[in-house]
């Protein structure tokens, strides 16, 4: 069995002014890892999936780097829009899988029970994201090395809509393309993303499309059109990924934050029963 946790879209170096005074989103990144580490069930692994930083500067990539070294277990790094290829691998130097002599920042991780397959859709200078024929063809050529395994598939740019159209707009090209190869891996248990800063699923390819929403702050929903988007602080979000050969695959939500808990002496009987649940 396993137990992986997704966080994404730190946004680090960003400070947004809102209706309750300004928030400095290195502070919400803090927090998630104080979560994680609390979690009554302590995740194998963390998969970090983008917009690590704001602006891809050193500074933020160095003191994410410090926050995230505090997790209880490893993490693994996919990169966003707002990341800078080359500084994610000087600063997160030690994360060997980064250094796979390609341009693209995506891997294979081989010594878990799940089979991690990480792709990278920057395309540097733009929001939106790219799977280019090489890109494809290495995650056809990784899937069709395993086909029995079953694996999960981490990125940042959903490669689908999810009738969110200001932020549909810019998802990943070529996500039609990623859908006939996902679709012909049927060991493919998720493919699971970030980006929107909403969380949603979608039945796509054959498999589970898994758009987690930030860890760090959301907008919020609009399944029309808007000229605009502005950040809301809803709770952050740390979406946990549960698998066993028993039970396949199982996704729950855990929010970052303190919140009251009920003082009770446990769950009543349902009405006209006589047994405790
Ligand atoms: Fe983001
Ligand atoms: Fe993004």
């Amino acid at each position: 069995m396993m137990l992986i946790a997704q966080i994404t879209d730190f946004h680090v170096g960003r400070v947004i002014e809102t209706t309750a005074g300004s928030i400095d989103l290195y502070q919400r990144l803090l927090e998630v890892v104080e979560h994680i580490n609390r979690l009554e069930t302590r995740p194998d692994l963390v998969v970090v999936t983008g917009d690590i930083s704001n602006h891809g500067n050193l500074e933020d990539y160095a003191r994410t780097k410090i926050a995230l070294d505090s997790l209880q277990m490893p993490y693994l790094i996919v990169p966003g829009n707002h990341d800078h290829r080359q500084r994610v691998r000087d600063v997160f130097d030690e994360h060997r899988y980064l250094h796979n002599g390609s341009e693209f920042l995506h891997y294979c991780i081989e010594d878990q029970p799940v089979r991690l397959v990480a792709l990278d859709t920057l395309n540097p200078g733009h929001h939106t994201g790219k799977l280019c024929d090489e890109r494809l063809d290495w995650l056809t050529q990784t899937l069709a090395a395993q086909p029995e395994r079953p694996t999960l598939v981490f990125m940042h740019h959903p490669p689908a809509a999810v009738q969110y159209p200001y932020m549909d707009a810019m998802n990943c090209e070529n996500g039609d393309r990623m859908a006939e190869i996902i679709s012909a891996n049927p060991q493919v248990q998720a493919v699971c993303c970030g980006h929107v800063h909403r969380d949603a699923i979608v039945n796509w390819a054959n498999t589970l499309l898994f758009v987690s929403g930030s860890s760090a702050f959301s907008y919020a929903l609009h399944m029309g059109e808007v000229p605009d988007i502005d950040p809301l602080f809803e709770p952050g979000i740390c979406r946990l990924f549960f698998w066993s050969t028993e039970t396949g695959l199982v996704s729950h939500l855990t929010m970052v934050g303190n919140y009251p808990e009920g003082i009770t002496e446990g769950v009543p009987t349902p009405p006209g029963g006589d047994t405790e649940a």
